[in-house]
C-alpha cells in the first residue's frame, strides 16, 4: 500500500526543560489533582524530537539519558503523537526519535515535553496547518504543563497547571541545576505534600506580587528571593539528600535555590555566567550532586528545527 505521505522528509522539533519559580499548591479536588499557581520558566535543557513516516507506530530514545524512559504505549510523546492523528483524522502511522537532553523524572518536564513536541512535529509532518492554541488544548488533554512546554518564555499556570497567562519578564537569568541518579515518581511527591499536609486548612493558591515584580526588574537577586515551591517539604521529606543539595548551593555562592518541580533536580539561581560556571565547578568538586547542568531562561517553547543538510 503507498502512503499519500510518503514523501514529506521528516521533521525534528526542539523543546526546552522547565522550573517552577513558584509552585504553589491548593487543595486536592475532585478529580485527583490538585489545583495550583504556579509561574512556569523555560530553560535551555533540550529534547529533540523527530517524527518520520513509517510502517508502524513507534519510538526510540538515544542519549545518555535514554534509559529509564518508556518506548511503549506509556510514551507520552507516542500518545500525543496518535492523539493528534486521531483529531485530525490521519491514519499514516509516524516513527518518533527523541534525543534526551533533560533529566528523566527529574521535576524539569521531560515527558511532558517530549509530548509538546511530538504535538508541534506532527501538525507539520500532517501538514494541518493548525493554530498554537488548537495544540495547546489537546496539549492540556495530555498532561499539566505540557501547554506551557509549547508555549515557552516565563507564563503564569492555573487551574491544575494547564490554563497559561502571560508575565512580563526582562532579562535573562542563569541557572545551574544539580541533578540525582535516580527520578522520583511525580504522584508519590504530591501524596507525600497531603500527607504533611493532613491536618492543615488549605486555600486556593494565589500568585505573589513580589514575585511578579522581581520578574519586571529584571533581578535575579530579587527572583532569587521569591522561589518557592510547596512541594518541596515533600520532596525532601522522600529524599533528605535535596536538602544538602540545596544547603551546598546556597554556601557556594547561590543567589537562591528551589526543589525544582516534584523533583529530585535542585535549581540555583545565580548572578551571572561566570557565577554560574563557579558554582557548577563548586557543585561538581563536593559530589553532592550526580550530575550539574548549567541553562539560562527563558527559553523559546517547542519550535521545528530547520532541515539540516549534511
Ligand atoms: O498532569 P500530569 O499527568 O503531569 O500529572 C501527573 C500527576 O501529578 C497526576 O496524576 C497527579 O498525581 C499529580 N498532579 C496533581 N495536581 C496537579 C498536577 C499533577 O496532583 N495540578
Amino acid at each position: 500500500m503507498t502512503s499519500a505521505h510518503s514523501d514529506p522528509p521528516p521533521v525534528t522539533v526542539r523543546v526546552p526543560a522547565k522550573v517552577n519559580l513558584e509552585l504553589l499548591v491548593g487543595p486536592l479536588r475532585a478529580d485527583g489533582y490538585h489545583s495550583l499557581s504556579t509561574v512556569y520558566h523555560a530553560v535551555s535543557v533540550h529534547d529533540e524530537v523527530t517524527v518520520a513516516f513509517a510502517d508502524d507506530w513507534g519510538v526510540t530514545v538515544t542519549g545518555e539519558l535514554a534509559a529509564g524512559v518508556p518506548t511503549n504505549g506509556d510514551n507520552l510523546a507516542l500518545r500525543a503523537a496518535m492523539l493528534l492523528a486521531a483529531h485530525a483524522g490521519e491514519e499514516d502511522p509516524v516513527h518518533i526519535t527523541i534525543r534526551k537532553g533533560i533529566p528523566v523524572a527529574g521535576g524539569m518536564a521531560g515527558g511532558s515535553a517530549d509530548a509538546a513536541a511530538a504535538l508541534v512535529a506532527c501538525e507539520q509532518l500532517y501538514s494541518l496547518g493548525w493554530e498554537r492554541d488548537e495544540l495547546e488544548s489537546m496539549a492540556s488533554e495530555l498532561g499539566s504543563d505540557v501547554p506551557f512546554l509549547i508555549a515557552g518564555g516565563t507564563a503564569m499556570g492555573s487551574g491544575r497547571g494547564e490554563l497559561l497567562a502571560p508575565v512580563l519578564s526582562r532579562g535573562t537569568y542563569h541557572w545551574v541545576f544539580a541533578l540525582s541518579e535516580e527520578g522520583m515518581s511525580t504522584p508519590a511527591v504530591y501524596a507525600e505534600c497531603d500527607r504533611l499536609r493532613a491536618d492543615a486548612v488549605i486555600p486556593e493558591p494565589e500568585p505573589t506580587p513580589a514575585l511578579m515584580a522581581a520578574l519586571r526588574s529584571g533581578d535575579p537577586r530579587q527572583v532569587a528571593q521569591c522561589l518557592r515551591n510547596d512541594l518541596q517539604p515533600a520532596a525532601i521529606s522522600l529524599r533528605p539528600q535535596l536538602g544538602e543539595i540545596l544547603q551546598a548551593g546556597l554556601d557556594e555562592g547561590a543567589l537562591g535555590g528551589v526543589v525544582s518541580g516534584s523533583g529530585p533536580t535542585v535549581a540555583f539561581l545565580v548572578a551571572n555566567a561566570e557565577a554560574g560556571i563557579d558554582l557548577a565547578v563548586a557543585l561538581t568538586a563536593s559530589g553532592v550532586a550526580a550530575d550539574v547542568r548549567r541553562a539560562t531562561g527563558p527559553a523559546h517553547g517547542a519550535h521545528v528545527l530547520p532541515v539540516r543538510v549534511d
